[in-house]
């Protein structure tokens, strides 16, 4: 039995982890089997180039460099964890996926889309999200959220970018939740946890549902 392939796309501050991780246990609640994962650092070589890519003393890495170390994270997460899974028929919840290199990447650092997409490609062998959720913020909200002062975590490299570089990934994200409509739900991040959760809840439910009668009661709330 084949699984189902979800994407969580977003800029940085706009909570589609906290989503992800409610996701996961109403999953786990009806016994539905699930991978949690995440790009950059999905797998254990995914981590060791996940903590180069974002270490902000590390600020001479060249966009190139750091396209080729996503692609590369992502090669390994495909082979190592996304196929195997969905070959057993789980759920994959994947925190960023070829969305953000797009996003990042192209719009972000500038880099040719046509050269991102053909090393998309290449690390994906062509493995798609099934769907992919949007969680829409405007910038200045995630700087809000980011810079609470409750939040003991320092900011990583791409975090520490300027504001026109987070606009410029807002933007390419709405883009391409246009240009790709079949796939791409857009959510808007604005609000309680609880109330986003009931967006993606209305979402992901039908998705998935037909493949797990045990959803067929699920109360939306
Ligand atoms: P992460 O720490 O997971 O941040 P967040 O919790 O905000 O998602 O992601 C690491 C950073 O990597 C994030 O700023 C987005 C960036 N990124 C890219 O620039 N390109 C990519 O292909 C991926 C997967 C992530």
């Amino acid at each position: 039995m084949a699984g189902i392939f979800i994407t969580f796309e977003g800029i940085d501050g706009c909570g589609k982890t906290t989503q992800l991780g409610m996701l996961a246990a109403l999953l786990a609640a009806h016994s539905i089997p699930h991978l949690i994962t995440r790009e950059p650092g999905g797998t254990l070589v995914g981590n060791k180039i996940r903590e180069i890519i974002l270490d902000p003393t590390h600020n001479k890495l060249s966009s190139k460099t750091e396209l080729l170390l996503y692609a590369a994270d992502r090669a390994q997460h495909v082979f190592e964890e996304l196929k195997p899974s969905l070959e057993k028929g789980e759920i994959i919840l994947c925190d960023r996926y070829t969305d953000a290199t797009i996003a990042y990447q192209a719009y972000g650092r500038k880099l040719p889309v046509k050269l991102i997409n053909q090393l998309n490609l290449i690390a994906t062998d062509g493995l798609a999200p099934d769907l992919t959720l949007l969680f829409d913020l405007p910038v200045e909200e995630a700087e809000k959220r980011m810079s609470n002062p409750n939040s003991l975590r320092s900011k990583d490299r791409l975090e520490q970018e300027q504001r026109d570089f987070h606009q410029r990934v807002r933007q390419a994200y709405l883009a391409l939740a246009e240009k790709f409509p079949d796939r791409f739900r857009t959510i808007s991040a604005l609000g309680t946890s609880q109330e986003i959760f009931y967006q993606v809840s209305q979402v992901v439910i039908p998705k998935i549902k037909s493949l797990y009668p045990s959803l067929n009661n699920y109360v939306f709330c």
